[in-house]
């Protein structure tokens, strides 16, 4: 290697040394004055190389105003979780290893990294042994992939094959969601052809639970789409019953799992997803609960053969690999970052009880949090089970000005959702890195913000 690339990859490593050195004191959410800084990047497409140092420099400089501090303790948007320094290491090896983990063949160590995972998530989730999985960019993909095995194989017990025909004169195939269903489970079922429009949204309880009651006599292929951790309250579908009372060959149950899967590794959480392990595919995000870089999430399908056969494509120059793992036989992609081996630092780092230490802290936190704000005199809107809270401020306006002032205030941040017709405030506890007294200074602050507002 080169003397000046190995300055760069020294810079590199500094500047991402400072940045993270400031995430315990930094704005959660870049200022006006910071995001103008963004402009700087908006140069004329130069005609001549740029000196790496220089740009690397810009990006730097640039990165560290213009950049959300989800990485930190206090960031309670969306559902995202942090980077532990572990799979932040392995994923500065990942890149420098530069993988292409589509083929045994072009990584190894990338396809093997995914092997072992697999098999060390189906035993921490006790799923049945026969499973196969795929690693992807997250719970969106992860959704597209078992639908897709989901759809091909209910359509191939119909004589129909999808790969070869398509779904023009296919067999009508039910799909039934609840009123609820994260968005990107829809996305997916309109990529896959499906349509959007044509499924059966069942209601749900005050909590965003499905009613088993309210689902619909249906006879033929059908797939019921369940939620492991609603993205605004946290909680989860009966899935006991709903695949008690449905099981059949023509149904395939699939469940968004993207963060509630972490709790069925606490022995105090994981009553909540009871019956979870009948299903017959899980999207799973490693992103959110045990804390990777993005972007990493798997699909993980009870039969392995409907995956394989769903995703596998073969061509002259894509030499099989027999008794090895091809992972783009299981997955969207042929080139692919190779995800396996943060998941594998992750896990072999962490261990059972240090994933579950992360749930019921984070869960713990959430707690806390819901029983201050209410302390206040705030209406906490959901039965906070989970790592999830819901917040109203009042009516509908000043619970968003409270929302606008906590996040200007930038000690923490919270976005908003509505929740039965309400405004709310989603406060989502997911990272490793937040302490009890993050939690505490980021409760002051949005009680203050709160306060402010008149
Ligand atoms: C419940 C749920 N499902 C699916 C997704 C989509 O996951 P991803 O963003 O990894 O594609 C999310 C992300 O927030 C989620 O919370």
């Amino acid at each position: 290697m080169s003397r000046e690339a190995k300055r760069l990859l020294y810079q590199a490593y500094d500047y991402a040394l400072e940045f993270l050195s400031k995430l315990n004191d930094r704005r959660v959410y870049p200022d006006e004055k910071m995001l103008k800084e963004l402009k700087r990047l908006d140069i004329p497409l130069p005609e001549k190389p740029t000196d790496p140092e220089a740009a690397l420099k810009l990006l730097h400089e640039v990165g560290l105003k213009a950049t959300v501090t989800s990485a930190g303790p206090r960031y309670f948007g969306f559902v995202m979780g942090g980077s532990l320094p572990q799979t932040l290491a392995s994923s500065w090896l990942t890149s420098a290893w530069d993988q292409n983990a589509g083929l045994f063949d072009t990584s190894p160590i990338a396809a093997y990294t995914e092997e072992i995972s697999l098999r060390w998530l189906v035993e921490l989730f006790g799923l049945p042994k026969t499973c196969g999985g795929a690693f992807l960019s997250g719970a969106t993909m992860a959704a597209f992939t078992s639908l897709a095995a989901a759809r091909n194989h209910l359509l191939n017990r119909q004589g129909w094959d999808v790969r070869k025909n398509g779904l023009f004169d296919a067999p009508k195939i039910n799909i039934i969601v609840s009123e609820e269903i994260h968005v990107t489970n829809l996305k997916a079922i309109s990529l896959l052809g499906l349509g959007s429009d044509r499924l059966t949204k069942v209601r749900t309880d005050n909590q965003g639970r499905m009613l088993v009651d309210e689902i619909p006599d249906l006879s033929g292929p059908t797939i019921i789409c369940l939620q492991a951790g609603d993205v605004n309250s946290g909680c989860f579908d009966p899935f006991n019953e709903i695949i008690s009372e449905l099981d059949s060959d023509d149904t395939w149950f699939h469940i968004d799992a993207a963060f509630g899967m972490w709790a069925l590794v606490s022995e105090k959480f994981k009553h909540l997803a009871k019956g979870i392990e009948k299903a017959d595919s899980w999207s799973i995000d490693a992103h959110k609960w045990l804390n990777v870089p993005y972007d990493s999430g798997m699909a993980l399908v009870k039969n392995e053969d409907a995956l394989r056969s769903a995703m596998s494509f073969g061509a002259s120059y894509l030499t099989p690999a027999p008794g090895q793992r091809r992972p783009t036989d299981y997955s969207t992609g042929l080139s692919n970052r190779a995800r396996g081996i943060d998941v594998w630092t992750a896990l072999v780092t962490l261990g059972k009880s240090g994933i579950a230490e992360i749930v019921e802290r984070c869960c713990s936190h959430a707690n806390y949090a819901a029983e201050e704000l209410s302390r206040a005199g705030f209406e906490i809107l959901n039965d906070v089970v989970l790592n999830q809270v819901l917040v109203s401020f009042g009516d509908d306006a000043r619970t968003d000005e409270v929302i606008k002032e906590i996040q200007r205030d930038g000690t923490c941040w919270c976005g908003g959702t509505i929740r039965k017709g309400r405004r709310a405030m989603r406060i989502s506890v997911i990272s490793w890195a937040t302490t009890k007294e993050d939690m505490k200074k980021s409760v002051e602050a949005m009680i203050a913000c709160a306060r402010h507002v008149k």
